[in-house]
């Protein structure tokens, strides 16, 4: 078995969740930045790479992933049938494929690649700091060292959870790795509202950041349940009560629940958009449907 110093990985996509990723792994040891190679279109972001971390930055996709152990998948959803077309015959069965790509389900990439050892995961944006949840899914045919590996791969970002199911990875989409989304809307929110009370935006700020941290920690650390907790602070006729009065008034619960449906849908509907596409590039008619992706939008 190799030193985790040997291990190469190529990261195909080199934009903010594969550099999330560079930095969690050298910073744990995963690698050495040598063994890191980094694709995308443009030289300069290569360079900027090169110059931050060490690590080999390059134009050229193919190069990247020849002979990496594990060719990390990290475009956007409407360049993956693109990235596909353009690795296959390069990638190996024995590879390593992890797949970061939001809605991208594992039988589209193995089948496009013609490799079985697929892992898929959803990480999220607090990776940067590593403080991020990544949920994963590996096909049988990853190998014990493989799944290990990915495993290392995926703690240096943060937490992971291994799912038994592929379905997972859909819902994980809507609660963790859009989640960050929700937060920093209500915190924004929050702020706006300390701000119209009267408080500095950089008072507002600190008070809402320190409120949401405090509380992710404190209920991490407690053993009661979150309403319990929420009724801890909730005194009869005070001003938490006055407050969830409102809340629910507003109807919060539903729209958040709304907002997890909507984007979990948007998941699903993403992957049914990318496995309408014919392995080895054969489109009978009509625009190709990574342009639909493209009209549609994406996570
Ligand atoms: N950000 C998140 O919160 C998050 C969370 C979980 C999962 N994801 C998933 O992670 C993936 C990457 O997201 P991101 O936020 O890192 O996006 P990003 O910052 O836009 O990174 C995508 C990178 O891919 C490059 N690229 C474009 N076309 C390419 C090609 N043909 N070959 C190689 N590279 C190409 C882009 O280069 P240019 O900039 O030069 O176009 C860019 O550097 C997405 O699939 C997303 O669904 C993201």
């Amino acid at each position: 078995m190799k030193s985790a110093s040997e291990n190469r990985l190529a990261f195909i996509g080199s934009g903010a969740m594969a550099e999330a990723m560079i930095q969690g792994m050298l910073r744990c040891g995963v690698t050495s930045a040598a063994s890191i190679w980094a694709s995308g279109p443009r030289p300069e972001r290569g360079c900027e790479l090169s110059e931050r971390y060490g690590v080999i930055g390059l134009t050229d996709n193919r190069e990247a992933a020849r002979n990496a152990d594990v060719v990390i998948l990290s475009v956007k959803p409407q360049r993956l049938r693109m990235v596909l077309n353009e690795l296959q015959g390069t990638v190996q069965p024995t590879q390593l494929v992890m797949s970061i790509v939001a809605g991208a389900r594992i039988a589209f990439i193995s089948e496009w690649l013609g490799t079985p050892a697929v892992v898929r995961v959803m990480p999220n944006t607090p990776a940067q700091i590593g403080e991020g949840i990544s949920v994963w899914f590996a096909t049988q045919e990853v190998t014990p060292e493989q799944r290990e590996l990915g495993r290392e791969m995926l703690t240096a970002l943060g937490e992971e959870v291994e799912v038994d199911e592929e379905r997972f990875l859909d819902m994980a989409t809507a609660v963790s790795g859009t989640g960050p989304t929700y937060v920093f809307l209500i915190m924004e929110a929050l702020v706006d509202a300390a701000v119209h009370l009267g408080f500095s935006r950089r008072i507002a700020e600190a008070l809402v950041t320190k409120t949401v941290l405090g509380s992710a920690l404190f209920a991490r650390q407690s053993s009661l349940h979150l309403a319990q907790l929420r009724n801890m602070v909730t005194s009869p006729g005070g001003t938490s009560a006055e407050a969830i009065y409102q809340l629910d008034k507003g109807t919060i619960r539903t729209v958040l629940s709304k907002a997890v449906w909507a984007a979990y849908q948007k998941s699903i509907l993403l992957g049914e958009a990318l496995s309408e596409e014919e392995p080895r590039g054969e489109r009978p008619s009509g625009s190709p449907p990574s342009e639909h992706l493209e009209e549609r939008g994406e996570v």
